[in-house]
């Protein structure tokens, strides 16, 4: 660890959790706990709970959970190191500074030391087009009508021809080899030995949404093939999760977000003064890219390329967007190729108008969906009005859904009511299939195989004793005695967590769950523990009932734990002591005073 655990747990405890997220989310207190829509992943029912007393938060819906420091490594994308200097800094603390070598620091935080060595290559870019050596680069720049003003906000810079030198520059830095082919900018094979993944080409960095540089692309001046060098996924550069430009676009005060596909495109409607201006990856867009957007926007303007290629990939997007709650406009580029054609050949007002212009996502597909058939012929004609109705009873608001068939009927010469009626029975057989298929996915969700569903469902007792330990621990904790124990707990990372919970109470005679949270590593094992000292039973049982089913949790973890030392049994002598304790399980009652 970066920092001494102290500081670490001062810090914390002077960053109430409801405050910091608070300034994220609109959070709605509900009895001892703050609720809202959660921000990790989709949904139009609220099941992200915050709690203060705890100092922990908890996504029922996808399990997202943690401390104040987790959530900001997860919202904002920081590291450690990252998110401990936020909160210092918000709670006035000054943190001690630590001298370390390169070698502790690159064991404290792989991802920091990715981050610098992008920072590094981006600095040297940005100085090897200010050289002589850079000349063409920024005639190249230059002439494609970028200022200096516009190449400075972007970083934009310019890998040298020789093929070993940004090599040579972070390698004078101290970085290991290993580091640096990880980084994604240093390749590595037996023949040459280590050569620069980028040569001879303008370099637009990537940035996340806090303007640090997680990779790069390299665009060849001129007509050569490939176009772009991208760097390869790394660590801290998911393509899926950020779009280019988005550090710059989110702070914009225009309305919407303008999505593109080219880094060019960005950049030329930035310099036109459309700084709300952002673009994925050379990817498809994705639906994590939609949830980015969605934090700070409702609104999404298309500037996709007029081509098929753009006009599929628009198709694509906006279904996506669809699904986060974003309406979605497309915007019209003809007769240009894409923002950055339009605006050289026909300026900034030119542009504007089609962003009023544009026309909304819905209308969009149906013309793209008339084009695709014959109008003339009957039989196409059928098809083409089969494919209005699917689009249109996407629509949830009747009366939005009312307006669509009005236009849809009076554009395409199809009779409103005909066209309504199919859409309504279209409409009852999809919610039908839906609810098919929720209750489908509630068995499988895609990304629990299984196997491991059943070991989390026999871990459930383990869980709710955490929980509930958590939740009642001077009730709880004397009634433990002599009954369970952390050894008690047969999966492994579950005893880990109980181990520690016993000492705190046993040590402190208090709980002080977010601290015990924090001393794990990683944010995997920190979610995950997270997750389980907040759990509770889905619905909110009466006194008694809680009571009963504690007895009953109880119960069952011992049991558990019983029949899995009988399974491991070595010693026979002790086979007697357990099939009394087994005897005694059922004497048991646990008592709750409290709800
Ligand atoms: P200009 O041609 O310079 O205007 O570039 P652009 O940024 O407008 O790119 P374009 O619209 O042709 O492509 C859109 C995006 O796709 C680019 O910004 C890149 O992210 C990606 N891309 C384009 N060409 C290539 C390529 O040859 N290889 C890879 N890996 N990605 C590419
Ligand atoms: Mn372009």
């Amino acid at each position: 660890m970066f920092y001494s655990e102290d500081i670490v747990e001062e810090v914390r405890s002077r960053n109430d959790i409801v405050d910091v997220i608070q300034s994220y989310v609109s959070l709605k207190k509900k009895g001892n706990t703050y609720t809202a829509c959660c921000p990790f992943h989709n949904e139009k029912t609220p099941s992200f709970h915050v709690s203060r007393e705890k100092q922990l938060y908890h996504c029922f819906g996808c399990g997202a959970a943690g401390t104040v420091y987790t959530f900001l490594q997860q919202y904002e994308n920081f590291t450690f190191p990252e998110a401990i200097e936020f909160l210092a800094n918000r709670a006035g603390i000054a943190l001690p500074q630590k001298e370390m070598t390169l070698q502790e620091r690159r064991d404290a935080d792989y991802s920091s030391a990715l981050k610098e060595i992008n920072k590094a290559a981006a600095s040297y870019f940005y100085y090897a087009l200010r050289q002589e050596d850079g000349k063409a680069a920024w005639s190249y720049l230059t002439d494609r009508g970028l200022s200096e003003e516009t190449i400075h906000r972007f970083g934009l810079g310019y890998a040298k021809i020789y093929s070993d030198d940004l090599y040579k520059y972070l390698k004078q830095k101290g970085y290991d080899d290993r580091l640096l082919v990880d980084s994604g900018l240093i390749r590595f094979d037996e023949k040459q030995g280590a050569t620069d993944v980028f040569w001879n080409r303008v370099m637009f960095p990537i940035m996340d949404q806090n303007g640090k540089v997680i990779g790069f692309g390299g665009r060849v001046m001129g007509d050569g093939h490939p176009k772009y060098v991208n760097s390869k996924e790394t660590k801290i550069y998911e393509k899926r999760r950020h779009l280019y430009g988005f550090h710059l676009a989110k702070r914009s005060r225009r309305e919407g977000i303008i999505l593109c596909e080219g880094y060019m495109d960005v950049i030329a409607m930035y310099q036109a003064g459309f700084d709300n201006a952002a673009a994925s990856l050379g990817t498809a867009f994705t639906i994590q890219q939609a949830m980015l957007l969605k934090r700070y926007t409702d609104h999404v303007y298309l500037a996709y390329d007029s081509d098929g290629a753009g006009v599929a990939a628009a198709q694509k997007a906006i279904p996506l967007l669809r699904e986060v709650g974003i309406s979605a406009r497309v915007i019209n580029m003809q007769p240009h190729k894409d923002p950055d054609e339009f605006i050289k050949t026909l300026g900034a007002e030119a542009f504007e108008e089609r962003i009023r212009q544009a026309e909304s996502s819905m209308m969009f597909q149906v013309r793209i969906a008339s084009e695709q058939y014959d109008q003339q012929d009957p039989e196409e004609r059928t098809k083409f009005q089969q494919e209005v109705v699917k689009l249109v009873s996407v629509i949830q608001d009747p009366l939005e859904r009312d307006n669509y068939l009005e236009a849809i009927a009076n554009r395409y010469f199809i009779d409103k009511k005909n066209l309504t009626e199919s859409v309504n029975r279209y409409g009852a057989y999809r919610t039908e299939q839906n609810r098919y298929q929720e209750l489908l996915e509630r068995e499988t969700p895609q990304d629990v195989r299984r196997q491991e569903r059943r070991e989390e469902r026999k871990q459930q007792p383990q869980r709710l004793l955490l929980g509930w330990l958590v939740a009642y621990p001077d009730q709880l904790f004397p009634q433990m005695k002599g009954r369970i124990g952390p050894e008690d707990f047969t999966d492994a990372f579950y005893r880990e967590l109980a181990q520690r919970l016993f000492e705190q109470y046993e040590a402190t005679g208090s709980l002080n769950p977010a601290a015990i949270i924090q001393q794990y590593e990683d944010l995997e094992a920190e979610t995950k523990a997270a997750a389980a000292l907040q759990s509770d039973l889905p619905m909110e049982p009466s006194p008694e009932d809680r009571a009963t089913v504690i007895t009953e949790v109880v119960r069952k973890v011992k049991e558990e734990s019983l029949q899995y030392q009988l399974a491991h049994l070595q010693d026979i002598s002790k086979l007697q002591d357990i099939i009394r304790q087994k005897g005694q399980i059922p004497t048991w009652n646990i008592s709750l005073t409290c709800g």
